[in-house]
């Protein structure tokens, strides 16, 4: 393939070079691009390359929403900066993978002494000193007898693993797996055929092993526990995050706990986004007083800086499904499981998280930041309906307005997109980054809902910033913000 034949998709504006600006040739083989290529694409030659390499159809909603324009130069604790060195301040926190920042020193410096010290990466002929001393951090930060760790690269990695154990320890006769509305586990076909979307499913063949139940309704848990003895695990995000930012009540998981044990059922809980000590505690889970079987982590565990995952499992669940010598190896280490210096980075995060106290800053600073937006909810009743989370992981969900919205913007609205129809989400999303250079998530499954996840070291201070940028917005009114979004599309 040579970049230089590809062909401009038909949005792209001519202004794009016809190729990326190349380092002088070298002798044979492709022309390819250099690290300083890279870093010095321009927006429209990131753009070319993007459409035409990754993924046209995403480029159209960062068009739409105008993220289109920005190239990040660099990143520093809670803020990106851009081409024009415009200091972006991040509640989106890469939907929980910058606990602590961007680029934290302790981090960096970790990373670097392990690279000045021509320390290995794969050790899988030989026993791991870190993947060895990570497993030991992560059972001494997790409750109870959850000791076993497998390590991984990705959260759907570290929740196929947690099914997988969950599944051979439950047994052949118990095959069947129980899983929520709403929920999100990853998009590998194992974790996809218990994610809730029809969108992500796609009409792929999934596993068919699965029963579906409402979130936080222990009524239907139960109900399937005693009508169906096939089922052997239940799986379950301790707060929905791509659902919306939703959790369950004490009592649901309490007594979740005491019908696995009754049923003989092994609960297994998603932590990837929630855990980490995003809502002020480690686990999402210890705020309820009970302990899963099987849990999962991921995206912060990599100090925002590399790709690291975890399943942690009680002991007698993984020797049931893998003790024996003859089974260690069914679930077995992937080539970049436990990682030199992955491993190294995510045991300097625990470090940092604890020594920093970063997960009391999540609770307090969390608890702040629901205040205010509270305050705000009382202001502007008719736009925010509902604010809601623990710590650092906080829904805003605005009201639908598309029905409120005067007649002659209905329709150029729906024209814009279909997927932003009604919602205020994307156009205040949008209107925070263009003029107030704050980023925030929006959310896969209620398009009403911002995501504010905030790197854990967020102080009061940026607190503030957000809120008089958030508000300044609102105050504009529901028809200025979707005026403005119109006429920024056809600008
Ligand atoms: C709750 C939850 N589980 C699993 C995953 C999958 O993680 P990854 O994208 O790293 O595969 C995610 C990702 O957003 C998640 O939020």
């Amino acid at each position: 393939m040579n970049m230089m034949t590809t062909e401009p998709q038909s949005d792209v504006q001519r202004t794009v070079v016809d190729a990326p600006a190349l380092s002088p040739d070298v002798a044979s083989g492709p022309k390819l691009m250099s690290v300083s290529d890279a870093k010095a694409l321009d927006v429209p030659g990131m753009a070319e390359l993007f459409k035409t390499h990754l993924n046209p159809g995403q480029y159209h909603f960062m068009k739409l929403l105008g993220f289109h324009k920005v190239k990040i130069e660099r990143a520093e604790g809670m803020y990106y900066f851009d081409q024009d060195d415009r200091k972006i301040l991040d509640f989106f926190g890469g939907f929980g993978s910058l606990a602590l920042g961007h680029n934290h020193p302790r981090i960096l410096q970790a990373r670097k002494n392990f690279q000045d010290e021509k320390r290995h990466e794969i050790a899988m002929a030989f026993l791991s000193q870190y993947a060895s001393a990570l497993a030991y951090n992560l059972a001494a930060c997790s409750p109870g007898d959850l000791d076993m760790v497998f390590l991984g690269s990705s959260g759907s990695e570290a929740m196929e693993a947690a099914i997988k154990v969950a599944e051979r320890a439950a047994g052949p006769k118990r095959p069947k797996i129980v899983y929520a509305e709403n929920s999100f586990h990853g998009k590998t076909k194992g974790t996809l055929s218990i994610t809730d979307s029809p969108l992500y499913r796609g009409e792929f063949r999934l596993v068919d092993n699965t029963v579906r139940v409402p979130f936080a309704d222990i009524e239907a848990v139960e109900n399937a526990f005693k009508s169906d003895p096939e089922i052997g695990v239940i799986v379950l995000e301790t707060v929905q995050g791509g659902g919306g930012i939703i959790s369950a009540q004490a009592e649901y998981w309490q007594e979740l706990r005491r019908l696995c044990d009754a049923h003989g059922v092994l609960w297994v809980a998603d932590e990837v986004q929630c855990g980490l000590g995003r809502t002020g505690k480690f686990y999402a889970f210890e705020h309820y007083g009970v302990i899963p079987d099987v849990t999962a982590l991921a995206k912060s565990l990599g100090g925002g800086k590399c790709a690291m995952a975890a399943m942690i499992a009680k002991r007698d669940v993984y020797m049931k499904a893998y003790g024996a010598p003859k089974n260690a190896m069914i679930h077995g280490p992937a080539t970049f499981g436990g990682i030199g210096e992955a491993c190294v980075t995510s045991i300097e995060t625990l470090h940092v998280l604890y020594e920093e106290h970063l997960i009391e800053n999540a609770e307090s600073t969390g608890a702040y930041l629901i205040a205010q937006l509270e305050t705000l909810q009382k202001k502007f009743p008719s736009m925010i309906k509902d604010v809601r989370g623990k710590g650092f992981m906080v829904g805003v969900e605005f009201q639908d307005f598309s029905k409120t919205l005067p007649m002659v913007l209905r329709p150029m609205v729906g024209l814009l997109d279909d997927k932003l129809k009604g919602s205020l989400s994307g156009f205040i999303g949008a209107q925070l980054l263009r003029d107030h250079d704050v980023l925030v998530a929006f959310t896969e499954y209620n398009r009403n809902v911002i995501r504010l996840e905030p790197p854990l070291i967020c102080q009061k201070v940026h607190v503030d910033t957000f809120i008089e940028a958030f508000d300044a917005v609102l105050l504009r009114g529901i028809v200025a913000i979707v005026k403005d979004f119109v006429k920024s599309q056809v600008s």
